[in-house]
């Protein structure tokens, strides 16, 4: 039997935190701001018009069943209408996407211009040229503070974005756009 080599853990520190910390909003946002994300599109056609925004909370969640998440403003003007949705499309955008990303993240009536776009028969909108893109159903609503976390059930997938092509994601990180060398 060989023998197992002795791990000797270390003397944790006492941590410190500053006292009497105010968590207010723009100190949190640096903060949460500091941990790199990618971008994705959750996009629909709802009343005849695609609607949609960007979104930095996307997260796997779940293999079985399946099960993606993101997280959205209870003040969002455009979740009411995106969720009445039958089908939403989700998008992983890859790092040339910018400035689409910009135009899904501002006014309401020009979300969608100049953006390439593909929609299911069930009405689901993606991005042309993502990493990856999602068929999705709500599952569930979770209430959680100024935000909703949106559980979404998947129902196809198509990933498309490979390092060995050269593709790489949109990242966001310290309120700016980015890419993985
Ligand atoms: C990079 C980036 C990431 C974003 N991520 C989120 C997000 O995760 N959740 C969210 O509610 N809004 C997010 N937004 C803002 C939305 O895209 C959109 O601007 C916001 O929902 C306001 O529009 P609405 O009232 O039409 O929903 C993000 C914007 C940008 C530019």
């Amino acid at each position: 039997m060989t023998a197992q080599p002795t791990v000797v853990p270390a003397e944790p520190r006492a941590a410190r935190f500053p006292t009497n910390q105010d968590l207010d909003p723009v100190r949190l946002r640096q903060a949460f701001g500091v941990f790199p994300s990618g971008v994705v599109a959750v996009a629909a056609v709802v009343d005849g018009r695609p609607v949609g925004l960007a979104a930095s909370s996307f997260t796997s969640v779940s293999l079985d069943p399946p099960l993606v998440s993101f997280s959205v403003a209870r003040t969002s003007k455009t979740w009411p209408d995106l969720r009445r949705a039958d089908h939403l499309g989700v998008t992983v955008l890859a790092d040339h996407h910018g400035e689409a990303c910009r135009r899904l993240a501002g006014p309401v009536e020009s979300r969608f211009d100049g953006i390439a776009v593909s929609v299911t028969s069930a009405g689901a909108v993606t991005v042309d040229d993502g990493l990856a893109r999602f068929d999705c159903t709500v599952h569930r609503e979770v209430e959680a503070g100024d935000h909703l976390v949106v559980l979404l059930q998947l129902h196809a997938v198509d990933h498309s974005g490979d390092l060995a092509d050269g593709s790489s994601p949109l990242v966001f990180h310290r309120s700016g756009f980015g890419r993985l060398r």
